[in-house]
């Protein structure tokens, strides 16, 4: 009780810092990348300031650079030249993805090479796997779709990927891959799984990123309604149980709780700040409602307070930046 207890000698400028209970290091940063085979020159991605579709030809040198900068881990999207019903583009030896993870890996062995691993960037209809007709009219079927991405997961591990991030939402999804990576022989590549991923309205900029808009129809029949959280949570703890290495709350920064639940599970958890939030970070310091540096730690910061190991950011090189001038 006041006046034995003063909060505010807490708060004295050089007692602050000693009692940091979170802290963010480029360790927790995933710097999240998207190639496009049909650019020869980086495409700027309007919705996203200072975002960029990056020809193949440059994988090996942003490789390179990030890892320079202090990054550890990127997570690659790819954009195929051509789209089909069978996301022919996704496993093909020759795919985009599989172009890039060779020549990073290539001239930047200890780069962490995650591969986004989804259908949707690749199928005409811009749905995770494949269509049919289902109860509720044309969707997603899940276990034709599942095979679809069993081929996609080996292809990726096959060209080098160091960790496969299944983002389809399909039931059995974790323990399929593993059961094809395991066969394959890839024993020792990881999943992190997009254990809990919201339906939300925060992917809108990353239609436009990775040109993965749906032709119909919308993702609810897949990812988490918003609404639930304890569904949220058993949706990471059936990956978990069915052998993911890594969980994933995705969006972050309205998903605090979600976050704070699922580290529970023991497992690692990272969280994903996607390009909505990076949009409206960038839009509000743009106009300079907000000050970008300290709205972007902040932000970074409170997912790691809420539990989450890794953080998935567009931010994450401009981040390494504003780390080393703190030291
Ligand atoms: C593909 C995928 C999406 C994102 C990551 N992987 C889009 C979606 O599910 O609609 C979103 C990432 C972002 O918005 O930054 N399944
Ligand atoms: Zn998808």
């Amino acid at each position: 009780m006041f006046p034995q207890t003063r909060m505010r000698r807490l708060r004295r400028r050089n007692i602050i810092p000693l009692l940091a209970e979170t802290v963010l290091t480029k360790n927790d940063l995933i710097a999240p990348l998207f190639f496009d085979e049909a650019v020869s020159e980086p495409l700027p991605i309007l919705a996203m300031p200072g975002q960029y579709r990056w020809p193949v030809s440059r994988a090996d040198a942003i490789g390179k650079r990030l890892y320079s900068a202090g990054i550890r881990a990127v997570l690659i999207f790819g954009i195929p030249k051509i789209k089909d019903p069978g996301a022919f583009g996704a496993f093909a030896p020759d795919g985009v993805v599989q172009q890039v993870v060779r020549s990073m890996k290539a001239a930047c062995p200890d780069i962490v090479v995650i591969t986004d691993l989804c259908a949707c960037e690749y199928t005409d209809h811009g749905h995770c796997g494949v269509i049919g007709e289902c109860q509720d009219g044309p969707g997603l079927v899940n276990d034709l779709s599942l095979e679809m991405i069993q081929k996609i997961a080996v292809s990726q591990a096959a060209a080098g990927a160091d960790i496969v991030a299944p983002s389809c939402m399909l039931d059995g999804m974790v323990a399929s891959i593993r059961r094809s990576l395991d066969e394959s022989g890839f024993l020792e590549v990881l999943i992190m799984s997009y254990s809990t991923k919201f339906a939300s309205c925060l992917y809108g900029p990353f239609r436009e990123a990775a040109g993965s808009g749906y032709t119909f129809g919308d993702r609810s029949g897949y990812q988490e309604p918003v609404t639930n959280r304890r569904e949220a949570f058993r949706e990471s703890e059936l990956d978990a149980a069915e052998g993911a290495d890594i969980l994933m709350v995705k969006p972050a920064g309205w998903f605090g709780d979600i976050i704070s639940d699922i580290r529970q599970i023991g497992l690692p958890v990272a969280a994903y700040q996607v390009s909505g939030e990076y949009s409206m970070i960038c839009a509000a310091t743009a106009q300079g409602w907000l000050e970008e540096r300290k709205a972007v730690m902040e932000s970074l910061l409170s997912l790691k307070r809420a539990g989450a190991d890794l953080v998935i950011t567009y931010f994450a090189e401009k981040v390494c930046g504003w780390l080393d001038e703190e030291q």
